[in-house]
């Protein structure tokens, strides 16, 4: 008995150790900062500021549980790595105007080695917004709050957290190096409004892996200025694809160069795999480097698609061509079904055509039949099996 006794003694003993081993961070319990009726908005802020000026690992944890927060905007530079580990739920206030109008309901900024982890959500609570969205009508309605933003982060990971029924788009990454979504989710119904999944701009190295989005845009959208980005083992659907662009529109744009989209499968969207410019628009960058590749469609009305006369809702002028400048563009391994009959349609601009697009081995169903392609200033190299080019006359 007592010899059991000791060897259960020395057992905890050595399980103690290996827990200080193996816990170098100091952990930060949300609740231990305060937070009325639920509202963690003033603890999150503190538990951050004291993390941030730790010397060492700090993991603030966000137990299981329903909590009220409203917006917050935490930045670095901090003296060593934070972890936010996010295991409840976080609700936005559903009155839109109860966030203020900031661009982000959380921000993070100017921060390297941040870790975003858990299986909590993000949820924006964004109905009410959705319904007084009026932006197809109204060039300068108001936008309301996305839910999370990351601004000049910079070797960084957001792994297994959702985001869910934003407001308007999930996640803004800026100016940021070096940021990886791994088991991120986005969702939101097919029906809202500019909920896009994530937006990146100005950024390099982003990698969105082993991710999930259903919502009512883009699943993943590039602004202009990235450089190497990934998005790699993704389903996307509802929502309307994988887009690059719009581009074009606003002054001191900076080109794109280097996007592998690969192994995705896209189902019920109304595009699938889109480079996207503004047509009468004095802005010239160039498009560069674009794979798509090893991926499904299922039931997609434009499966892939150039458009550089992209004017949603009439908001411009198609008179002048765009001045986007598009090549090495490649579209291999494609297969599955078209919601329409043109499923490949490449309508490059007459001022700058596309040059080196290639589709290889394009394997889509319209009704049981071959898509066709229909083509505007663009000569696609064909290799495998690949719809050829009906041409059609461009603006
Ligand atoms: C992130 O990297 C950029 C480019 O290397 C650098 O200018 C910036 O200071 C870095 N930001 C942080 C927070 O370390
Ligand atoms: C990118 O960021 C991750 C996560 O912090 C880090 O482990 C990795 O070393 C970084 N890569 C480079 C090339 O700096
Ligand atoms: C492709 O992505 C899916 C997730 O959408 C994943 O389950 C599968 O393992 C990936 N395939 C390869 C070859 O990586
Ligand atoms: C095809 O996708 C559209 C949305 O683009 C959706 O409304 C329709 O229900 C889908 N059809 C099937 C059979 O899933």
């Amino acid at each position: 008995m007592a010899l059991k006794c000791s060897i259960v003694t020395l057992f905890s003993f050595l399980l103690l150790l290996a827990t200080i081993n193996k816990a170098q961070s100091v952990i930060l319990d949300i609740k231990k900062f305060g937070g009325a009726n639920g509202d963690i908005t003033q603890a999150f802020i503190n538990a951050w500021k004291e993390a941030c000026a730790a010397t060492s690992n700090v993991k603030i944890v966000i137990p299981k549980g329903t909590y009220k927060m409203r917006e917050v905007d935490v930045k670095g530079p901090c003296k060593a790595p934070i972890e936010i580990q996010v295991d409840g739920t976080i609700q936005a206030p559903a009155d839109p105007s109860q966030l203020h109008g900031v661009e982000k309901w959380v921000t993070i900024g100017y921060v390297s080695h941040f870790t975003f982890s858990g299986h909590g959500i993000f949820d924006g609570q964004g109905a009410t917004a959705w319904k007084q969205n009026d932006c197809t009508k109204n060039e300068n309605c108001v936008r309301r709050s996305m839910n999370l933003g990351f601004n000049f982060v910079n070797h960084s990971i957001v792994r297994d957290i959702t985001s869910k029924d934003s407001k308007n788009f999930h996640v803004n990454v800026l100016s940021c190096n070096n940021l990886t979504f791994d088991g991120f989710k986005a969702i939101a119904p097919d029906e809202s409004p500019n909920t896009d999944g994530i937006h990146i701009g100005r950024s390099n190295d982003v990698k969105v892996l082993n991710s999930k989005f259903a919502t009512g845009d883009d699943c993943v959208s590039l602004g202009d200025g990235n450089n190497r980005l990934v998005v790699k083992n993704v389903e996307c659907g509802p929502g309307h694809g994988i887009s690059v662009g719009s581009l074009g529109k606003y002054d001191n744009e900076a080109p794109l160069d280097d996007f592998l989209v690969k192994n995705v499968t896209i189902k019920n969207t109304n595009n699938g795999v889109r480079i996207k410019s503004w047509p009468s628009e004095p802005i010239s960058i160039t498009v560069t480097n674009m794979r798509f590749e090893d991926i499904t469609m299922v039931n997609v009305s434009n499966p892939i698609i150039i458009d550089q006369e992209y004017c949603p809702w009439n908001q411009c002028s198609k008179k002048s061509p765009s001045k986007v400048k598009i090549s090495k563009v490649s579209f291999k391994n494609i297969k599955g079904t078209s919601a329409t009959k043109e499923g490949v349609t490449l309508l490059c601009s007459r001022s700058v055509p596309c040059q080196g697009v290639e589709l290889t081995n394009i394997d889509l169903k319209y009704n049981g039949a071959p898509v066709i392609a229909v083509c505007a200033n663009v000569s696609p190299k064909i290799s495998g099996k690949a719809p050829t080019c009906t041409s059609i006359k461009s603006i």
